[in-house]
């Protein structure tokens, strides 16, 4: 069962994913999927729908993106987005399951799902079922990240390792990218691309991407046994880098594109 994200997590990932490192991880996603003019994509926990309206405009008004996502708050405001975009016409989005696709099979161009899998316990499933629904030929873009890539400048490597547990217990995968090239491989699809979308950042800016998941992965850890004094001052070191050269956060996403033979 998918983590349920509710309201304070869309206002969360809207300000998340307008940081510098998100927008270039999507151009990024983008421009690997090559979407073209009257294609039929799938967005697999589309979330707010940031990439999903991207990809409508590459597919024009003869296209169609489908952003399916197990939180019917961010299916809301996917809609809203695509509304406010003017893009209502193009993209369709519903609730729904990423290990049950509710879709013919051989019906898309493309699927993409980022930062998504990470929350799937039944992933081999999730990776059947959207080699299910794509047509041969197709493109398949997975985005994840492995936390073991995390390195974060910190007071106490020791709390912070803590923390860290703490926070990836609320992923059913903090570690997929590694076994993604043979899981694709057993869904029946070939391994096309790979690559590593580092997000660095080198400064305490509140914009960017590390300094906004601090909040939430001081509350993570705490959901998860870490005592609240000791994920607080975990917090309050990070926050009080702000001076030049104090800070430093660097993660890896991965990037692979399959196709289905
Ligand atoms: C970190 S967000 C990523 C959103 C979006 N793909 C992006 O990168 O902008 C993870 C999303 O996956 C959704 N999700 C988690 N498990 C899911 C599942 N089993 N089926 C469909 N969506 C799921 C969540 O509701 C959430 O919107």
């Amino acid at each position: 069962m998918a983590t349920a994200f509710g309201p304070s997590d869309v206002e969360r990932l809207e300000k998340v994913y307008a940081a510098p490192e998100i927008v270039e991880q999507r151009a990024r996603t983008r421009a690997a999927l090559g979407a073209r003019p009257g294609e039929r994509g799938l967005d697999v926990g589309c979330g707010p729908g940031l990439l999903a309206c991207e990809l409508a405009r590459e597919v024009g008004a003869a296209g169609r993106v489908v952003g399916i996502d197990a939180s019917p708050d961010m299916i809301e405001s996917a809609r809203a987005r695509a509304r406010r975009e003017g893009l209502e016409a193009r993209v369709e989005l519903s609730s729904g399951d990423a290990t049950r696709l509710d879709f013919p099979t051989e019906s898309f161009d493309f699927v993409v799902a980022v930062q998504v899998y990470l929350y799937v316990k039944e992933v081999e499933r999730a990776l059947t079922e959207g080699a299910r629904v794509l047509k041969r030929g197709g493109r398949y873009a997975i985005v994840d990240t492995d936390w073991d890539s995390c390195v974060w400048l910190t007071a106490d490597r020791d709390r912070h390792r803590r923390v860290m547990e703490g926070r990836l217990a609320e992923f059913a995968q903090p570690h997929l990218p590694p076994r993604l090239p043979g899981l694709i491989r057993a869904a029946g699809l070939r391994l096309a691309q790979a690559a590593v979308i580092p997000l660095l950042d080198v400064r305490h800016d509140p914009a960017s991407f590390s300094v906004g998941i601090i909040g939430p992965t001081r509350n993570l850890a705490v959901r998860h046994g870490v005592p609240r004094e000791e994920a607080e001052a975990w917090e309050a070191d990070l926050r009080g880098r702000t001076e030049e050269g104090r800070y430093f956060f660097s993660l890896n996403r991965f990037l692979f594109v399959a196709t289905k033979p």
